[in-house]
Parts: C-alpha cells; sequence; structure tokens
C-alpha cells in the first residue's frame, strides 16, 4: 500500500513537473507517454564532470550540469552504473544494487540530483544489470561459499567436463573461456562476460524476485526509467552443450549459443508486471541478438519493454564482434535499410525506436559512419539530424553534441577497457600483426567514447582539476562545450537548434515515417507526417556533393539547412537539410 502511494506521488509530481517544464509540448504530453516526446542523454558517469578532484566523474558533477543538458532538451539522463562496484567493468560489475560508489557520491548525492532534474523537468533513468553482477556481490559470495547454502543455485554453477575442464567450450563476449572454476564449491560457474561478472540464474524464482525487489526500489525514488543491461543473455538453453570452434582457441561464442533463448520473454513479461504497473517509467533494453522482425515481440503494445537498442547499424562494419581485425566495406543504402527496418517493424505495433549513433560501447560516429577525412563539423550536424530527425527517442551519447572523435594512442598500455585489451590479445592470437591489431584498437576501442567530456579549453577540459582516470582528447582546445557555445556554427548549437525544432514542429515527435530514394548512394532521405504537417529530412552522407530529384519538395518550405545557401535539388558535401509542407501534399 504504501509503495502504492509513493508511486501515486511520483507519477502526479512528475506529470506536474513536465506540464511545467515542456512550453511547446505541454498540450501533447497530457495525452501521450512523456519519454516519447524527449530527448534522452547517455552520462558516462565515471568522465561526465568531476567535482572533488579525484580525476573521476561523479553524480554532483551532473547535478551542476542540469541546465546544460536542458538546454539540449534532455528529459531523461541514463547514468550508466553508479553502485557499489569492484568497477573491473567500470561499474557493469554490481556489489549492491542499493548503494552508490563512494567514488561517484552518497545516496544523498543521487537524492538530490533527481530532485534537481525533477525541477528542471528531467528524469533519471537507471542502468540494470541484471544478467550478472559482480563476483563481490554478497549474493555471490554466499553462493560460492558451498552447495548448500540459501543462495547455492542464485548463479549457474556446473561440474567440470569428462576431461575434468571447463563444462562447455563457450568463448565469453570479453574473450577467453565463459567458464572460471571455484575451487571451494568444485565446481565452475558461468560468465558471459568477464570472470568477475558471474551470471545470475534467473530459473531461480528467488532471483528474479530479488531484481524485481531492486528495480521498485528505484522506482519509489522516482527514476523515470531502467535501462536493462545485457538483457538477451538472461535465458540460458536447457541443455548446455559445446558449440562448433569459430576461431584458433577452438572455442565457441557465447552470443551464438545463448543470446534471445526462446522463454526469455517469460522471464521479462513477470519482470515488467513486477515493475511498471501504476509507474509512468520506461524501460529500454540492450538486446543484442534481436532481430528486426522480432521487434514486435519485444516492444510495443504487447511488448515486454517499451524501447530496445537493435544494433545491426552499429554492427554494420563488424561481421565478428570478437574479432576487430576483420572487418567489412559497407554501402549508405545498406546502412538506411537498417534504420528503416527497424522504423518498419515497430510501426504496425506501435511500438518506439530508441534512434541512437553511439553509446559507451561504440567510437565515436563521425569516425563510424562518415567517410575517412569528413569534415568533422559538417559531419556531426550531418549526424545529428538523422539522430534528432528520425521517428523515436533520440539517444545522444555524452560528447556526441560536441562532435567528438575518437582517439589513437600509441600503445595499448594507454588504454583502460578491459574488453580492448582481451580484443588486442585475441588478435595476436590469431595471428594479426601488433600494427593490424592496434589499428583495430583505435577503430573499435570502447576508450574512444569514454574519454572526458570537453566542458572548456582550460587544463583537462574542465573536467577535473586533478588527474583525469583516462586522458583527455587533445582536440580539447578547440571542441568544448564553452567554445562552441559560443560559436554560433559548431556542433552544439546545431543540436540546441534541431532540439527546439522537434519541440515547434510536432510532425518531427508523432510523425509517421517514410523513406525516400531508398537506392540513393549518398543521401539518407525521409518524411515525417502527421495530421498537419510534412518534414522532409535530406542528409549527405558523403563528401561529395549530391543531386536529387525535388518533387518530394513541391510546396514545401526550408525549415533548416547546415549549409550556408541551399537549393532544392542538390545538397553539398555532408549538407543536412529538413524541409516542411502542409500534411498531404504528394
Ligand atoms: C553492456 C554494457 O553496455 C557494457 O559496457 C558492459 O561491459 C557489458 N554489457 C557487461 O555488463
Ligand atoms: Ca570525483
Amino acid at each position: 500500500m504504501k509503495k502504492r502511494i509513493y508511486r501515486i506521488l511520483a507519477v502526479l509530481t512528475a506529470a506536474c513537473l513536465l506540464l511545467a517544464a515542456s512550453g511547446a509540448g505541454a498540450a501533447k504530453a497530457e495525452n501521450e507517454l512523456w519519454w516519447k516526446n524527449t530527448i534522452a542523454y547517455e552520462i558516462y558517469v565515471r568522465s561526465f564532470r568531476d567535482t572533488n578532484g579525484d580525476g573521476i566523474g561523479d553524480l554532483k558533477g551532473i547535478t551542476q550540469s542540469l541546465d546544460y543538458l536542458k538546454e539540449l532538451g534532455a528529459g531523461a539522463l541514463w547514468l550508466t552504473p553508479c553502485y557499489a562496484s569492484p568497477q573491473e567493468d567500470n561499474g557493469y560489475d554490481i556489489a549492491n544494487f542499493y548503494e552508490i560508489d563512494p567514488v561517484y557520491g552518497t545516496m544523498a548525492d543521487m537524492d538530490e540530483l533527481i530532485r534537481e532534474a525533477g525541477k528542471r523537468g528531467i528524469r533519471i533513468v537507471m542502468d540494470l544489470v541484471f544478467n550478472h553482477t559482480s563476483d563481490a556481490n554478497p549474493w555471490f559470495v554466499e553462493s560460492r561459499a558451498g552447495r548448500n547454502n540459501e543462495k547455492s543455485d542464485w548463479y549457474i554453477w556446473r561440474d567440470p567436463g569428462e576431461d575434468g575442464g571447463a563444462p562447455t567450450n563457450w568463448r565469453s563476449i570479453f574473450g577467453g573461456s565463459a567458464w572460471e572454476y571455484d575451487p571451494i564449491r568444485g565446481q565452475y560457474y558461468l560468465h558471459t562476460f568477464l570472470k568477475q561478472q558471474p551470471d545470475l540464474n534467473w530459473e531461480n524464482p528467488e532471483v528474479r524476485k530479488a531484481l524485481i525487489d531492486v528495480a521498485n526500489f528505484w522506482v519509489n525514488k522516482g527514476v523515470g526509467g531502467f535501462r536493462l543491461d545485457a538483457i538477451t543473455y538472461i535465458k540460458k538453453p536447457a541443455v548446455f552443450e559445446n558449440g562448433r570452434p569459430d576461431a584458433d582457441d577452438r572455442l565457441s561464442g557465447i552470443h551464438a549459443l545463448t543470446a534471445d533463448t526462446p522463454g526469455i520473454l517469460d522471464f521479462l513479461r513477470e519482470f515488467q508486471e513486477g515493475v511498471t504497473p501504476g509507474t509512468d517509467i520506461f524501460m529500454v533494453g540492450e538486446a543484442n541478438g534481436v532481430a528486426p522482425e522480432e521487434l514486435p515481440e519485444w516492444v510495443g503494445g504487447d511488448g515486454v519493454m517499451d524501447m530496445i537498442f537493435e544494433i545491426s547499424h552499429v554492427l554494420i562494419d563488424l561481421p565478428d564482434e570478437m574479432n576487430w581485425c576483420k572487418t567489412r566495406e559497407w554501402k549508405i543504402p545498406e546502412l538506411k535499410k537498417m534504420f528503416s527496418a527497424s522504423q518498419e517493424m515497430t510501426r504496425s505495433t506501435k511500438g518506439w525506436v530508441p534512434v541512437f549513433l553511439e553509446n559507451h560501447d561504440q567510437p565515436r560516429s563521425i569516425n563510424h559512419f562518415l567517410p575517412e577525412g569528413a569534415d568533422r563539423v559538417a559531419g556531426g550536424k550531418a549526424l545529428g539530424t538523422l539522430l534528432l530527425t528520425m521517428r523515436g527517442t533520440p539517444f545522444i551519447m555524452q560528447g556526441e553534441e560536441l562532435g567528438l572523435v575518437n582517439v589513437a594512442w600509441e600503445s595499448i598500455d594507454e588504454y583502460k577497457d578491459v574488453s580492448t585489451f582481451n580484443h588486442y590479445w585475441f588478435a595476436l592470437g590469431e595471428g594479426y600483426t601488433q600494427e593490424e591489431a592496434m589499428a583495430a584498437v583505435h577503430r573499435f576501442s570502447r576508450d574512444n567514447a569514454r574519454t572526458p567530456l570537453q566542458w572548456t579549453d582550460g587544463e583537462n577540459a574542465g573536467f577535473t582539476t586533478g588527474t583525469p582516470w583516462i586522458p583527455v582528447n587533445e582536440d580539447y582546445k578547440t571542441f568544448n562545450a564553452a567554445s562552441e557555445k559560443a560559436d554560433p556554427d559548431s556542433v552544439l548549437n546545431w543540436y540546441i537548434t534541431l532540439a527546439k525544432l522537434r519541440s515547434e514542429h510536432e510532425e518531427l515527435l508523432d510523425g509517421d515515417y517514410r523513406e525516400l530514394f531508398p537506392e540513393h548512394e549518398q543521401i539518407f532521405a525521409y518524411e515525417r507526417e502527421n495530421e498537419t504537417a510534412k518534414a522532409v529530412i535530406l542528409i549527405n552522407l558523403t563528401t561529395e556533393p549530391a543531386a536529387y530529384d525535388p518533387a518530394c519538395l513541391e510546396g514545401a518550405e526550408l525549415l533548416l539547412s547546415s549549409a550556408k545557401e541551399t537549393e532544392k535539388g542538390t545538397l553539398a558535401p555532408l549538407e543536412a537539410v529538413i524541409y516542411e509542407a502542409p500534411a498531404g501534399k504528394q
């Protein structure tokens, strides 16, 4: 009962704050789900803003930056995990779901952040890492202590295989066997990621109940939603069998063997029913392994969550996620097709797409999706236009709004990310040279998007007064929030303009999506149309001028162009334009 009252209060407060804050979109917010009309912003807490000089971003740093985020139109802030953790995987190894790690602050700091964000119509989105915990989590400590305690069955334990080794030949996503031997139990435990991240046993109803309790604890604190980490791995096959070896290490990648196992939707439905009724929160899943054609079961009216990150486009150049040296060439029509496929698949079920080009596991989008040597300012605006005008909720990765790019440190020792090391060693093991392995690290390392946010042109880009835990990208003197704010032609001001445009032209929020010229080799073009207006968006993703048939713009007026001058029928290199016509034209 008490919980229900808290929830009703939380919903009412959020609704009032949103109505007060959302200006032009206010009438809409009464009828529609708030998270469909906003922009989400991912904060890699460790690298966002440090307030106590220890070189590590903290919760207070976020609270201090809320006005910056509000100006960007962000209504939902996804925080990467800031719970108590040994930080083996920068917080994706959680030791206590009910505590804030001291390195990021205190629970009082979190309460203050939720409150201050709320005052500005911004909701906090917590990252729930529920496929696994840290091996330092008391749940695991108890589980590994013996075969007959209350938590013995909370993780996935198996006897050694016939040869006395690992029970199967599964390779973890970060490389090496997915099994680790525990001498106390005399058994192996499964870890889809690091050995310090043992997988929880979702088959056990007590585990599922404990996880629902964690989520409800945060709902009652007033958060606006959850991102569910690695959620496609929670259900394991009924029988564990060896997979076909797929590399020289004779192991078989666990992803192909366990992702999206039948039965997973039952777990997720139970979770949804235990958490969301009576709330206005949203849930977005990291769902590697769910194909676009499966989206209707996952999202929309009958879906188990509100949105999932469908990732085919970020893997467009990487056929084998473990092997960063084996890349493939791709063409723009393929990329467009991937975006359009998720749009199509969710439309019929009223599902909703989280639109994203970057996150803390991906390289910077300017490097990832644009030709080498592309002008980064024009390129950042082109990609920003795509991000903020597709149908769905845009997820901006911190720094994307500044047009930040990859780093390329000389030695592997300069990198921090554990998966980068594993990919590097895997490449050497497969016979690639050190140069090839380093080139792959430069291209795909997760550290590319994890460098400190660049606030000013001062020391350490204004991120910290101490020594940053990871080096600042050396381009910070030119590319930083303060300088870009002062420059009307910057990527940052383009994002701010687009965010405003979205709130003033509602077809960009609720309009249908229809792709134009799908075969065009340079331009990504689409319409967004609702009952009153139609926006036509054309983006040249190449460094050459591009021509198109201007008939699609009949009766349309220019709202915005990223080039100095523009005319219907042609686009300058990397130019993005948005036109608007009354609905029903054409
Ligand atoms: C996906 C997260 O985004 C990534 O950063 C993390 O390493 C793995 N899941 C394991 O939790
Ligand atoms: Ca700090």
